[in-house]
């Protein structure tokens, strides 16, 4: 295994396991994977993949910055039916995404709603996702082999990559078969069954379940993740608000005896 080898076709094509990632779209360089995907032309599954982006975009109008070689950085065109609540596909990419890095790095990864990715507390991975025309383009970020000093230093979350957290290299061709792999099952499973079939695993995975949190300008304990993919906040008079979409802030305090974790505090 050479964890410094480019993701070029030529290694990844023979190691795709689905339809995701066919075709496989790789540059050595790009300004961001969103923009290779916009051909109208391009079919569900098509992957754009990089060494290295100049003008990678984070959610909120973020930027997302990478060391050449060093991270994963994918985008997947997805085509939902249009009866479909593209904003749930930010959960299933989330989960989708944990579970690769845990099969991959052996990691218990955590899902801070709703879609960043945290190994203790601090981020590893997140998607962005753009829709127009019924397409879908789902950008997946990963830091998997930075060091300390190659990580930004002023993230809003404190940013880890796999490397720093576990103490050791990883693997990013086998990272992302393995994404894709998990991207399409969940992709199908939600198409078939719908969100609600999650829940359990992103309950198991919620890192802001106990939390103190404000989004949106609802404040409360953040207390699980609803069927349809909403935050949960509950106010200290018990009343339930179900927010569908926004930054969460975790305040420092905590709620609830004995969570573990929580260095997500930005
Ligand atoms: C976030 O957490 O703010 C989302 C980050 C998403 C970054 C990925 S990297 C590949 C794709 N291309 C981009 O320009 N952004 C996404």
């Amino acid at each position: 295994m050479n964890h410094n080898e480019q993701l070029t076709p030529d290694l990844v094509d023979p190691m795709l396991r689905g339809r995701f990632g066919r075709p496989y779209l790789w540059s050595e360089e790009c300004e961001s994977t969103q923009d290779a995907l916009r051909d109208p032309s391009l079919h569900e599954g098509t992957v754009a993949v990089t060494e290295h982006q100049t003008a990678g975009r984070g959610r909120e109008g973020r930027t997302w910055e990478d060391a050449p070689g060093r991270s994963l950085l994918l985008s997947l065109l997805l085509r939902p039916p249009a009866s479909f609540p593209v904003q749930q596909l930010s959960l299933v990419a989330g989960l989708s995404l944990v579970e690769a890095i845990d099969a991959v790095a052996e990691t218990s990864a955590q899902i801070k709603w709703p879609n960043d990715v945290l190994l203790d507390g601090r981020k590893v991975a997140g998607v962005l996702l753009e829709s127009s025309e019924g397409r879908v383009i789902c950008g997946i970020g990963v830091n998997v082999s930075q060091t300390e000093e190659e990580l930004p230093s002023d993230a809003r979350v404190p940013a880890a990559s796999l490397r720093t957290a576990t103490k050791r290299e990883h693997d990013r061709a086998a990272l992302l078969v393995e994404l894709l792999a998990r991207l399409q099952r969940r992709y199908d499973e939600w198409l078939d069954l719908g969100l609600a079939l999650f829940v359990p695993d992103l309950t198991r995975r919620d890192a802001l379940r106990g939390l103190a949190v404000t989004v949106g300008g609802v404040s409360g304990t953040a207390a699980g993740i609803a069927a349809d993919g909403r935050l949960r906040i509950r106010a200290k008079d018990g009343t339930v608000t179900l927010v569908a979409s926004g930054e969460v802030e975790p305040k420092l305090s905590r709620r609830g005896p004995g969570r573990a974790g929580s260095r997500n505090d930005p």
